[in-house]
């Protein structure tokens, strides 16, 4: 997709740092986005900037007044990326942090009695917070079992079990797993034609890198985003919450401003960082489109992200230029099916017959960075059903090139035929 725009790619690898090297390894081809993204220089400078700073928010001096613009313009701008019309965004300690937080309140807060929802799907993130607090709430925990075959969940498995006085529910956007996106306004509507009232909170930490978030079609109240793993860095998680879910009750300080869903004081370096993400975004976008409108731009961003990942996902699949891609090596299995259009950047698949950290460890040999996924707390919700001990996860970014595709193909020819 980029290929047909000259420059372009090296114009997108440039804002990134760590694109081709490892500080430690040396040269290497990054393929572990999932795990964690690549981050933009602008963040790293911005971060730098920041930290050095020693005045703190909301006291009457310029540089407190500039602190506090930073942090409005921040908000601002994560409004328009998110394109919320309504609610909130603030940030807390991680992504999983910040679940926790949204659907504790929602089934603590919530009216008495009823039951919470969600599926197998799920990271363990909000699915440990889910069943938590439905057992604290006394309210029974349904499960909506996912398809092994598409790595993925539908409206349809929702709504064979939500209950009219479902009064929470958890919907991952995407798997991390089998890089599987999941429709999260059709779920909702399901959930919502049955009980209109349940508060809904989603996992958006793995598919934020991959654009087009647009949560004023999703109908939902919560939506949790990493920012690592969107191109900025550690250490920090953001949430966007609806009005509704602002005005429950939560932990915040007695007589403290309302609806302020902040604990403590804010590091506004983490806050100007998701500036400049979204400053990137709508640069790329930019690239796409002659609109001076930011979420046109921001939309024009999304399409490009996944029109390229897309081709290389294909390329993954089904091969490059003379090279053979992982669905015509007969030992390779893919999770999640091959021609799979839910698929965003990843490909998930297992080698017959060799051990996967073999091969990871292979590919590292090769300058290649790929992760072992194993059937632990964190997967194996989606390995074991599959009756998979691990499997080998490739995740990529739009700023990843045919190339590394090409590399990476030829480097799993060699891997397989020698064993
Ligand atoms: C879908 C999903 N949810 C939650 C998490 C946890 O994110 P964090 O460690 O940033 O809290 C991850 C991390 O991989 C994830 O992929």
């Amino acid at each position: 997709m980029f290929d047909q725009h000259p420059g372009l790619m090296t114009q997108i690898r440039d804002r990134f740092a760590h694109v081709a090297s490892c500080p430690v390894q040396g040269e290497r081809i990054f393929f572990e986005n999932a795990g964690g993204a690549l981050t933009l220089k602008s963040a790293v400078e911005t971060s730098n900037h920041y930290a050095a700073i020693p005045d703190n928010q909301g006291r009457d001096n310029p540089m407190s007044h500039e602190l506090v613009r930073v942090i409005a313009k921040a908000k601002a701008d994560m409004m328009t990326f998110l394109n919320a019309m309504e609610g909130q965004v603030f940030v807390g300690e991680s992504g999983t942090e910040l679940l926790f937080r949204m659907i504790s309140n929602a089934i603590i807060e919530s009216e008495e009695g009823g039951s919470v929802i969600g599926t197998t799907l799920e990271h363990p993130a909000s699915r440990s917070a889910a069943q938590r607090w439905a057992k604290i709430a006394r309210k029974p925990y349904i499960s909506v079992p996912h398809n092994d075959e598409t790595g993925a969940v539908e409206a349809a498995d929702y709504a064979a079990l939500v209950q009219p006085d479902t009064r929470v529910a958890t919907i991952l956007h995407t798997s991390p797993v089998t890089g599987m996106g999941v429709d999260v306004a059709a779920i909702s509507q399901a959930i919502r034609a049955v009980s209109p009232d349940c508060i809904i909170i989603v996992d958006g930490i793995q598919h934020a890198a991959h654009g087009r978030l647009d949560i004023d079609s999703y109908g939902i109240d919560g939506y949790a985003i990493s920012p690592y793993k969107v191109f900025s860095r550690h250490g920090y998680g953001v949430a966007w919450i609806s009005d509704r879910l602002s005005a429950m009750p939560h932990d915040s300080l007695i007589d403290g401003p309302e609806g302020n869903w902040e604990l403590g004081t804010r590091d506004t370096g983490a806050y100007a960082t998701l500036s400049d993400v979204v400053g990137y975004f709508e640069w790329l976008g930019g690239q796409f489109t002659d609109s001076g409108d930011t979420r046109e731009r921001l939309e024009a961003a999304g399409s490009a992200i996944h029109a390229h990942e897309q081709a290389l996902t294909d390329a993954m699949l089904h091969g490059t230029g003379n090279l053979k891609g992982l669905a015509d090596m007969p030992e390779v299995r893919i999770i999640g099916g091959i021609d799979n259009p839910r698929r965003e950047g990843l490909v998930a698949c297992t080698v017959e017959g060799r051990e996967t950290a073999e091969i990871i460890e292979a590919l590292s040999a090769r300058g290649i960075r790929v992760h072992i996924r194993k059937a632990d707390h964190y997967s194996g919700n989606i390995l074991n059903p599959l009756g998979l001990p691990n499997c080998i996860r490739v995740s990529m970014c739009h700023y990843n090139s045919m190339e590394e595709v090409g590399q990476f193909l030829t480097a799993m020819r060699e891997i397989v035929e020698a064993g």
